[in-house]
């Protein structure tokens, strides 16, 4: 009897739910798991709908969950009080206000910023806070505007508003065998023509891509700072499972949406930027709540000071304040424990999907970015492999989880540069889909040649070992030997292999 069956028949705990070997070679491999097992009982207690509804959810980079404590805290505040619309002095206009400004606060603790350098301005989501900068920068001819092909599209949309106003846009390539760009490639960008002088502009990444899971150097904050840039750091898939301390790097502005970190409520996000910064912006309208005054008659307004000045109209004041309750609940569960926990099933997920092998001993699974946990978070990006090596389609992936009651995501994750890279296209392969009509993303999927894009599991607090092992079961069960051209018409190009299997 080997060590590992001797384990199995002495602990009861290990013959529940996965495939008890692979439950116990996962807890030799990362001993650290086992300090996260509070978090089993979190997920009993809070999350029942879960286990409940047989669900296997892997999409936390899409959306965190809700906990019931969380909902039962939004209900007994309404229950208990008179909240009306903030803009007002009147009692039920000051209790929200009241709840809103102790929100910004329990948002300013929880990333360690100093309310003197820092202000938050709540948004509907990451994507308004980008657009708060975009379109209030102060681009113009000269100006750049630079940022790393790894950035969610709520991010590259701000090259629209670079560009109407004359400014230039450059993108730093990825590597695509670990999809992250080197120091040499960021300053080389930054500084075209090696001069380290100030030059207006506005550089951005994302401290975590939502593509691949890797995480950027914060380390280019400082070297942009030095090139006289101002930064964009997109913190909206590094927030849930990482902690963003900002008396130790200064970005000047951090898009967030507090849904990714705890669930619920949705439809509210912040900008968080530094004062001195956003004093900086030029905003290209005024609405309700934004003015210190108006005037029609003499047609011209005053912004109203710092955060009061971006936040346009009424805000979400019946959910903002929930934003203070899923911070504290965050701090309840231990944010040190949920990065543990996150890196653990990230490593295992990993290693099982590269060992996945056909019956003629090829590779049933790539990944897309990196193959261990060092500089990563725990969204992971792959593909699944016929046993020729070609791309299985990835709806058809996604139908069979679906059918497995599996949540996980197709295509590129609204990541189109980060997809660029791992697919290894050139411009002329985008050109030529474009000159092909390809405008819907199903047409361009096919004239590219990657069917359904890739696909992305992404592991949360309360994911499981057995969450893990589920998707890995699926895939190895359903495309263990099964030809590519099962799932339809083959795709056009061949799939061009950049890394190494
Ligand atoms: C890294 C990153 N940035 C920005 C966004 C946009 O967030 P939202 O859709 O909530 O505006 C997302 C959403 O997935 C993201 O992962």
């Amino acid at each position: 009897m080997d060590s590992l069956t001797a384990r199995i028949q002495s602990d009861p705990s290990l013959r529940t739910g996965c495939n008890p070997r692979q439950r116990a070679a996962f807890l030799d491999a990362y001993p650290g798991y086992a300090r996260t097992r509070s978090l089993d009982s979190v997920r009993a207690a809070e999350y029942p709908y879960l286990d409940a509804s047989g669900q296997v959810y892997l999409d936390y980079t899409g959306a965190g969950l809700p906990a019931l404590s969380q909902l039962d805290a939004h209900t007994a505040r309404l229950r208990g009080g008179c909240f009306g619309n903030p803009h007002s002095e009147n009692p039920a206009s000051a209790a929200s206000t009241a709840l809103i400004d102790r929100a910004r606060g329990a948002v300013l603790g929880h990333l360690n910023a100093s309310p003197d350098e820092y202000a938050v301005i709540f948004t509907q989501n990451a994507s308004s806070a980008c657009r708060l900068v975009g379109e209030a920068y102060a681009f113009g001819p000269g100006g750049r505007f630079v940022l790393t092909s790894d950035n969610h599209n709520s991010v590259n949309g701000i090259r629209e508003f670079a560009r109407a106003r004359g400014a230039r846009t450059e993108y730093i390539p990825l590597r695509p065998a670990d999809l992250r760009a080197d120091d040499e490639s960021v300053r080389r960008v930054l500084s075209p023509d090696g001069a380290e002088r100030p030059r207006p502009g506005l550089f951005a990444f994302p401290a975590q891509s939502n593509f691949s899971g890797v995480q950027h150097p914060l380390r280019w904050i400082d070297l942009a700072h030095e090139r006289g840039y101002d930064v964009l750091l997109d913190a909206a898939a590094y927030l849930p499972a990482n902690r963003l301390d900002l008396s130790q790097v200064h970005p000047d502005f951090v898009p967030v949406s507090w849904y990714k970190v705890f669930g619920y409520p949705t439809g509210v996000g912040c900008l968080v930027a530094r004062r001195e910064a956003l004093a900086r912006l030029q905003r290209p309208w005024f609405a309700g709540g934004t003015i210190a005054v108006a005037s029609v008659l003499g047609d011209w307004h005053t912004l109203a000071d710092d955060e009061a000045g971006f936040e346009d109209g009424t805000p979400s004041f019946q959910h903002i304040p929930d934003v203070e309750y899923g911070l504290s609940w965050v701090r309840q569960l231990n944010l040190d424990v949920i990065h543990e926990r996150v890196t653990c099933l990230t490593g295992w997920l990993l290693r099982r999907l590269l060992a996945a092998r056909h019956g003629n001993g090829a590779p049933l699974v790539r990944v897309h970015g990196p193959r261990d946990t060092a500089g990563r978070g725990g969204t992971v990006a792959f593909s699944v492999l016929a046993p020729d090596g070609r791309l299985a389609d990835a709806r058809a992936v996604a139908r069979e989880a679906a059918i497995a009651g599996i949540s996980i995501r197709t295509g590129c994750f609204c990541n189109p540069g980060a997809a660029e890279a791992a697919f290894g296209l050139t411009r002329s392969d985008v050109v030529e889909a474009a000159q092909l009509g390809a405008i819907s993303e199903d047409a361009y999927q096919a004239a590219t040649g990657i069917p359904g894009g890739a696909l992305r599991a992404s592991v949360g607090p309360v994911s499981s070992i057995d969450d893990v092992e589920a998707l890995v079961t699926l895939i190895e069960t359903t495309f263990g030997d099964r030809p590519a051209d099962e799932d339809g018409p083959l795709h056009r190009l061949e799939y061009r292999s950049l890394v190494p299997a």
